[in-house]
């Protein structure tokens, strides 16, 4: 897996250890195919998620660049401004989190519980700000005011979704090709959710640096496919730019946007079913807006005879469990 050394880009580590890969015992008996779940959502930092393997190398290179602050956005209840607000405390930065009001959903737990409550547990400064064009030139007043008092803000993209963010799933992939070594298995899927596009890109990289032929696959979140797809695309080019490798076409990036329901965080029954199937038969507890729908699309997708009969697949539950308390009105 020498293809697949990133070691010369400055990482902060974060994560010690791979994350545990479980068997759905009682799922693949009825679905007829071995399935697994990788869980990144129990991987040790701040109530666990996909993030923190982006954010190793996002926080590498802000702290190469000596930022004093770090600055995002998101939705109010964005599982990445926790995550970059809990690392980024832990490695000492100021944080400031720009949260959009693109979810018009006005329940005091949405707007005060979830990952606003952990938010503010770590002290961050939270801006509230309507889902406008002004958004991005709201941040940038922001950073030329820090810039002002001396400071160094370092900026990092809706979801930790750019060239660099797709490292962390890079990781991710080859940490699976070593699992499925030690514990003697051999995966032909990896599947997850797609929201910004960074984890499902760093996924394919890792495919195309290895040349395994453990396929990529991601459900999206959102309605919007093409834009998803522009942006995955864009994203994993810069990154095989980098690398000195050839551009990937739209066809390569596998992504399903059937199952995402009207629009983003607005989970439907057949979401929630999935999500409570899962917490009773094996004890995992999905999330509402992200990994409910992405493990909807996987287990239709498995009834429809999309993926063969014994297939074994591997899905990466990509965390947002604190979203849990934000949506407790649904359940
Ligand atoms: C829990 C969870 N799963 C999946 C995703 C999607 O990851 P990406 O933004 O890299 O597509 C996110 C993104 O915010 C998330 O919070």
């Amino acid at each position: 897996m020498e293809n697949m050394d990133l070691s010369k880009y400055p990482k902060l580590k974060l994560l010690n250890q791979a994350t545990e890969v479980q068997y759905m015992a009682q799922l693949s008996g009825q679905l007829g195919v071995h399935l697994y779940i990788k869980r990144d959502d129990l991987n040790g930092v701040g109530f666990g998620g996909n993030k923190v393997r982006k954010l190793e190398y996002l926080l590498g290179d802000a702290q190469q660049q000596k930022a004093t602050h770090i600055l995002t956005l998101g939705a109010i209840q964005s599982n990445h401004a926790r995550l970059t607000a809990v690392t980024a405390r832990m490695k000492g930065f100021d944080v400031e989190l720009f949260l959009k009001e693109s979810v018009a959903i006005d329940t005091d737990a949405y707007q005060q519980n979830g990952n606003i409550a952990l938010n503010k547990i770590v002290d961050v400064k939270m801006h509230r700000i309507p889902n406008d064009n002004a958004m991005m030139n709201k941040v940038k007043a922001r950073m030329d005011q820090i810039i002002k008092d001396g400071g160094k803000p370092y900026f990092i993209p809706v979801g930790g979704s750019n060239a660099l963010g797709n490292f962390g799933y890079v990781d991710c992939y080859s940490e699976l090709l070593k699992q499925q070594e030690d514990l003697q298995l051999k995966f032909d899927y990896v599947v997850a959710a797609s929201g910004s596009g960074g984890t499902h890109g760093g996924l394919i990289i890792g495919q195309i640096l290895s040349g395994a032929d453990m396929r990529v696959k991601a459900y999206n979140v959102q309605p919007e496919h093409d834009e998803l797809v522009d942006h995955t695309m864009a994203i994993c080019n810069e990154t095989l730019q980098w690398l000195g490798r050839s551009p990937i076409s739209k066809d390569e990036i596998n992504l399903n946007s059937s199952y995402s329901g009207t629009a983003y965080g607005f989970p439907e029954d057949i979401h929630l079913e999935t999500l409570q199937l899962l917490a009773k038969q094996e004890g995992v507890f999905l999330d509402p807006v992200y990994t409910a729908k992405a493990f909807t699309g996987l287990v239709q997708d498995i009834k429809k005879g999309i993926f063969p009969l014994g297939s074994s697949i591997v899905f990466v539950h990509t965390g947002g469990t604190p979203g849990l308390f934000a949506y407790n009105n649904l359940y």
